[in-house]
């Protein structure tokens, strides 16, 4: 037996901890803090602050085993997934790394070591790839390893310089290929038969060296580092002996719960191996918190799951399918990525969900996508039909690709930008941007932060900036940022919000209206009175009435984080948050509305922690301890090393920068005010707590003694009175009913005595008073019932309308034809209508003409009959 893929990334990391290395729990998905990169695309990702030298951790030799997607931004390989038997949108990296300790000939000797050595691949079948220039790494290769120089390829092009994206860290790399014999097509790396499945790289030894920056200048790293990667699904294909990464254990075992799933028999096809590819992407996506959207992240995993959704449809699932496969992939993979079984509930809901909408909208736009396709006289489908596609029917482009790759076709990528950009204009100039006028500031200083115990003290100006630039003096009147060296004002972040208060020189005071990060700085955002100068020292005082208030709705959301937790299961994760000095807003991961009774424990549990009034302690810890000990970390947030964390009792603990209250007692009251859903999976609470919980609670109690006053009773009778009153309300209506019944059927005696012979057939020319335009049709029907043969014209009209109804009855439309009857009338009030023989009706302007009208049916009736 082969080894299986769980064992090889296990025997992975194993190794590299033997040779002094830290095993790093993957990061997520998300990138922490990096705008440059969509989606964790490599092993190095986490530590990319590491290597530039901004970032110091405690070790400087790491292991990890990397969740990675590349299906967007530099690395994408969406549109390969299906059609190669290496491609996926979510893989697995294993990989070493060194901080400014080893670097060449380690990383190549562990290396050689770890595939010849433990995984016992014969040394014959590997070669390898350096960069052309790189003759250290050829010595290493020849002499260290003993490597034959025919196995050495020396490569010129990029293939042998990685870069993580545009900027950021990069450096020469040398590649590891495994030949897989004769047998296979395919050429040595660098021959133009390269792509050829002959000969497959699995290891990529990078050399990092460099941070390019955005005008291509690489600037040296402060320390040469060692970057490594291989993929996990590679090794395990040629070490289980299979040609193809779909063939290995995991996907052998996805495939066939997909195709039991979907009722699929060929095992091969191509949209089995998709779907088993995507739902790996989308489950790691979805846990690591991305939600279907129609921007960024969000719109890949879209884009992802509805490619998965086709493809289910074209094997012939007859139903919503895609969530069902996450218990499948929580087989496979739970065990090394316990995440997923804790999201597992969210995961399936937001598929569903997604997959759900989507199958409303599929089959027609399959079948316009189909229309286009047969009328098409190029083999480009354009760019209008991939964007009424897009627009309408949520096919994202390259779905459309997807399907026209299929057979054969392209789309017009060019008309469909067009198209695009055409929308985005028109949404632009629907919405008006206000930019801050302060928003695109950088600062390269840095200020330390006093205010976790601190009120007031001195500083010095360090910055200054007014209109959008630097300055030395923000004069009497003018709005500016102003930047310390140190301050107690809590700068915006994790969803607490900036201080507000006082900075004071001996010749002005600055009005901080807000404080946010600029970089490490703490900026002061507002307005002058005197004036500010640089390098002046000035007083600092923030409001602390305000940041009271602030702290307390800050502990409690935590208290709250921790029962929503204990109530509605581990599923439920910070997706976002608000603290302000009037209430807190707490966004979070859950499926379906939060009842009545489980908000009340939630309230009841905080409250309970409140009474409790137990102590806060902050502690600062290194990250990975933190999370061992259970701290609750955020999605996606990139922290540092050493963390602060913030717990209250063993009821919560959190990693938090920001603000608490000494002990919980200080919170006093917590009262949730609205819960509601705010996307597919993620729901919304907002609370108060402090003074503002008992406003809140008092103007309620107001509101139900002012309700009790009205109607008479106290609030103990409240309820009682209500269902008596409702009761009450419904016999009345009842009465009012029966009443109404009686009064029509009067007022239709009334009117039946005005029907008149005409050549022995019975004619009813009225005009109704009292009754609305839309009872006519009703009434017509009535009295055809009543007077079983009869013509009867029938009119309401107020100050400015008229409306007229017809009705013949049936066997005396051969004489008479309602319509021409109607329209008859109709001319004489200004108006015209329609409809059947039996029935027709019309509208008019002129209700003064309205008697003469009617009374004009006698005589034409008279020459019809
Ligand atoms: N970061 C390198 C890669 O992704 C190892 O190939």
């Amino acid at each position: 037996m082969s080894m299986t893929t769980a064992e090889i990334r296990c025997a992975f990391l194993d190794f590299f901890a033997s040779k002094g290395h830290q095993k790093v729990s993957s990061s997520s998905l998300v990138p922490g803090d990096d705008p440059t990169l969509l989606f964790t695309n490599a092993g190095m990702n986490q530590f990319k602050d590491v290597f530039l030298g901004t970032e110091s951790r405690s070790y400087d030799r790491a292991t990890s085993s990397q969740r990675c997607v590349r299906a967007g931004g530099k690395h994408n390989d969406l549109e390969n997934v299906g059609y190669t038997a290496r491609h996926h949108t979510f893989f697995e990296m294993l990989g070493n790394f060194s901080f400014g300790d080893y670097f060449k000939t380690e990383a190549i000797q562990f290396a050689w070591e770890f595939l010849t050595k433990e995984l016992k691949l014969p040394a014959e079948k590997l070669l390898v790839t350096i960069y052309h220039e790189d003759d250290e790494a050829f010595d290493i290769w020849a002499n260290t390893i003993g490597l034959s120089e025919d196995k050495i390829i020396r490569i010129s092009t990029s293939d042998n310089f990685w870069s993580m994206g545009d900027t950021g860290p990069c450096g020469p790399c040398s590649e590891i290929f495994y030949d897989h014999g004769e047998h296979i097509w395919g050429g040595r790396p660098g021959t133009p038969e390269e792509d050829g499945d002959r000969f497959i790289e699995i290891w990529n030894l990078v050399f990092m060296q460099f941070n390019r920056q955005a005008d291509g200048t690489m600037d040296p790293l402060p320390k040469p580092s060692i970057d490594t990667g291989m993929g996990l699904e590679r090794i395990s294909a040629i070490i289980q002996n299979v040609h193809s990464n779909y063939e290995i254990d995991i996907f052998e075992n996805l495939i066939e719960d997909t195709a039991k799933i979907v009722g699929a028999t060929d095992k091969q096809d191509k949209s089995l191996r998709v779907i088993a590819d995507h739902i790996r992407s989308c489950s790691f996506l979805i846990s690591d918190g991305v939600l279907p959207s129609n921007e960024g992240r969000g719109y890949v995993l879209r884009r992802i799951i509805r490619r998965a959704v086709r493809h289910g449809n074209k094997l012939g699932a007859s139903d919503v399918f895609f969530y069902r496969l996450v218990a499948a992939l929580e087989t496979q993979m739970g065990d090394a990525y316990p995440e997923l079984k804790d999201n597992r509930q969210l995961i399936e809901k937001v598929l569903k969900t997604e997959e759900e909408q989507f199958s409303r909208t599929l089959e027609r736009g399959m079948n316009i996508l189909n229309d286009a396709i047969k009328e098409l006289d190029s083999d480009v489908i354009p760019g209008e039909v991939v964007f009424k596609l897009y627009d309408t029917y949520g096919f994202p482009a390259d779905l459309t690709n997807d399907v026209a790759r299929e057979k054969n076709l392209t789309i017009d990528e060019d008309g469909f930008k067009a198209a695009m950009d055409a929308q985005r204009k028109r949404a632009q100039q629907a919405s008006q941007f206000d930019t801050d006028y302060n928003e695109q500031l950088k600062s390269n200083c840095s200020s330390d932060f006093l205010g976790y115990d601190k009120i007031t003290h001195q500083a010095k100006v360090i910055e200054l900036f007014a209109e959008g630039k630097s300055v030395e003096l923000i004069n009497d009147g003018q709005q500016g940022v102003v930047v310390l060296d140190q301050s107690a004002f809590y700068a915006e972040s994790g969803g607490q919000i900036g201080d507000t208060g006082q900075l004071t020189s001996s010749t002005g005071v600055f009005e901080v209206k807000d404080t946010v990060k600029l970089g490490n700085a703490i900026a002061h955002k507002g307005v002058v009175t005197g004036n500010f100068k640089l390098n002046e020292q000035v007083n600092v005082a923030f409001d602390v009435e305000r940041r009271e208030a602030i702290k307390v709705n800050h502990s409690a959301t935590h208290l709250m984080h921790a029962a929503l937790k204990q109530v509605l299961g581990e599923h439920v994760n910070q997706k976002g948050s608000l603290v302000t000095d009037e209430r807190l807003r707490f966004d979070f991961s859950h499926f379906e509305a939060v009842t009545a009774q489980e908000l009340q424990k939630v309230e009841t549990l905080v409250n309970e922690q409140i009474r409790m009034n137990q102590t806060l302690q902050t502690k600062l810890m290194n990250l990975e301890e933190a999370k061992a000990a259970g701290a609750m970390a955020l999605f996606g947030e990139k922290y540092e090393e050493d963390v602060r964390v913030v717990s209250m009792g063993e009821f919560s603990m959190e990693l938090c920068g920001g603000t608490h209250v000494t002990s919980t007692g200080e919170i006093g009251l917590f009262k949730i005010v609205s819960e509601g859903g705010i996307a597919a999976g993620v729901r919304r609470i907002e609370a108060v707590s402090g003074e503002k919980a008992v406003e809140f609670v008092q103007s309620r109690e107001l509101q139900i003694s002012k309700l009790a006053g009205l109607l008479k009773t106290d609030p103990d009778g409240l309820v009682a009175r209500i269902e008596q009153m409702l009761e009450r309300n419904k016999a009345t209506e009842k009465e009012l009913d029966k009443l109404k019944q009686q009064l029509a059927a009067s007022a239709g005696a009334d009117v039946l005595s005005q029907v008149i012979e005409i050549n022995g057939i019975k004619v009813l020319s009225t005009q109704l008073q009292g009754v609305e335009a839309k009872a006519l049709r009703a009434m017509v029907d009535d009295f055809k019932n009543q007077l079983s043969s009869a013509i009867i014209v029938l009119a309401v009209a107020d100050t400015n309308k008229v409306s007229l109804i017809v009705g013949v009855t049936k066997d005396l439309i051969a004489k008479v034809k309602a319509g021409e009857l109607v329209n008859f009338v109709a001319q004489q009030v200004g108006g015209k209508g329609g409809g059947r023989p039996d029935m027709a009706q019309a509208g008019g302007t002129q209700p003064e003409n309205l008697d003469s009208a009617l009374s004009s049916v006698h005589a034409w009736l008279n020459d019809k009959l």
